[in-house]
């Protein structure tokens, strides 16, 4: 699922969905400021990191999520979903985890930098 955050706004962060529109577990891809997120929904937390592996631009979002690991579906690399940690080559890089509030039925992301 793709989709354009709206535009509420509340101190830097943008609503990009509700709670129910993403399954628990699951992702979705949403354009934030101009760069692609996947919002990530895991035992009841939502994580978001970039939706571009750090070995060759993957598309993340497109992976298949195993509990709190990301598969990138290009060459397999592997990332935590909670910290963007790097797990397994060929990647070598973690990914900035992005701040996320849940605000009523509202998910709202803050770009990390
Ligand atoms: S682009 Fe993600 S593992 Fe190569």
């Amino acid at each position: 699922m793709a989709g354009f955050a709206d535009s509420g706004r509340v101190r830097g962060f943008t609503r990009v969905c509700r709670v129910s529109d993403i399954p628990d577990p699951g992702k979705a891809v949403f354009e934030v400021e101009d760069r692609f997120i996947v919002v990530f929904h895991a035992a009841g937390q939502f994580y978001a990191l970039d939706d571009c592996c750090t070995h060759d631009g993957g598309p993340l979002g497109e992976g298949e999520l195993a509990g709190f690991e990301i598969v990138c579906p290009r060459h397999g690399a592997r990332f935590d979903i909670r910290t963007g940690r790097v797990l397994c080559m060929p990647a070598t890089m973690g990914l900035p985890p992005h701040e996320i509030k849940v605000q009523g039925d509202d998910v709202l992301v803050r770009i990390h930098e």
